[in-house]
């Protein structure tokens, strides 16, 4: 396995995989790898011949008052877990190299991304659609693989792929869970003790909505106020949202109809550490 920082590097490689007639496939990370980025490594060795995973922790995703700073590292033990995976390449640049100090262009996707996670995070999906647009034009891929854990992430990136004629094929792998229920994230190793076990109630409280709404619940307010109330009986817990959407358009969901598939998703703070979570109900 290679380690490239360089972008020239990487593209001139990228060029000479594909010469020879391989695919290639990328898998974009901001590293501290789990279970949940390495099945996404797995399904992207299905899927192609050459696998470059980025690591990158990307500054313009984060607002000034987010975790940036404290985001975990920990370079050298996420390259060992891609070697074991049989990565080919992992691309890992610096902060200046991605973004020189007279970077003036960003990507915006309108409106989906204005509602659930960019209501709280109102500049996060323009960072998140912008250095993935350069990760592509870096790494080359034919396929690009991606976590249902960050759903709108997924929906995000299909339609800048559809809208910008990126010629990539987006593959969204499911979220890998913990044994309780709680969805795999670097972020998780944050939660203090209770505060962990008590997390499980986020992946629980859908679920529960899954299952009521499957056994014909249609009242989805009522089942909202449920779902808040078993999370905000957990100490140091409070909510962002809970949302109900149509999974491939983002629209609100006022009426349920099982017909198309049904995204449940949450944030949820947990003293200071904020979660997200996701279920998609069908029938
Ligand atoms: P990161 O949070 O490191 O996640 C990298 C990829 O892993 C994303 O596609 C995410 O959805 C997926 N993922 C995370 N947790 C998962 C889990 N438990 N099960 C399955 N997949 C999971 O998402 C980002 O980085 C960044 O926004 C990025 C796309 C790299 C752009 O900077």
């Amino acid at each position: 396995m290679q380690l490239i920082t360089s972008i020239i590097e990487m593209q001139q490689l990228a060029d000479k995989v594909r010469s020879m007639g391989n695919t290639i496939a990328v898998v974009p990370t901001m590293g501290y790898l789990h279970e949940g980025h390495l099945s996404l490594i797995r399904m992207a060795k299905q899927n192609a011949d050459f696998i470059i995973t980025t690591i990158f922790v990307n500054p313009t995703q984060f607002a000034p008052n987010e975790d940036f700073n404290q985001y975990p590292r920990d370079l050298n033990r996420d390259l060992a877990m891609c070697n074991t995976e049989g990565v080919d390449v992992v691309f890992a640049p610096e902060t200046s190299a991605m973004y020189n100090s007279n970077f003036l262009t960003y990507i915006n996707v309108e409106k989906i991304t204005e509602k659930l996670e960019g209501k709280f995070r109102p500049t996060h999906f323009k960072g998140v659609a912008t250095v993935v647009a350069k990760l592509f034009n870096i790494t080359k891929p034919h396929i690009a693989v991606f976590g249902q854990k960050d759903a709108q992430q997924a929906i995000v990136i299909k339609k800048m792929v559809k809208d910008l004629n990126f010629d990539i094929k987006i593959i969204i792998g499911p979220t890998v869970r913990e044994p309780d229920g709680l969805a795999m994230s670097s972020r998780n190793v944050y939660l203090k003790n209770s505060d962990r076990t008590n997390a499980s109630i986020l992946y629980k409280s859908l679920k529960f909505a899954e299952n009521e709404i499957l056994s014909g619940q249609t009242d989805l307010h009522k089942l909202k106020a449920e779902m808040e109330k078993k999370i905000l009986a957990k100490e140091n817990f409070s909510i962002d949202y809970i949302s109900f959407n149509d999974a491939e358009t983002l629209e609100d969901v006022d009426f349920v109809d099982l017909n198309k598939p049904l995204l449940i998703s949450l944030a949820v703070r947990i003293s200071n550490v904020r979660l997200i979570d996701n279920i998609v109900v069908k029938k």
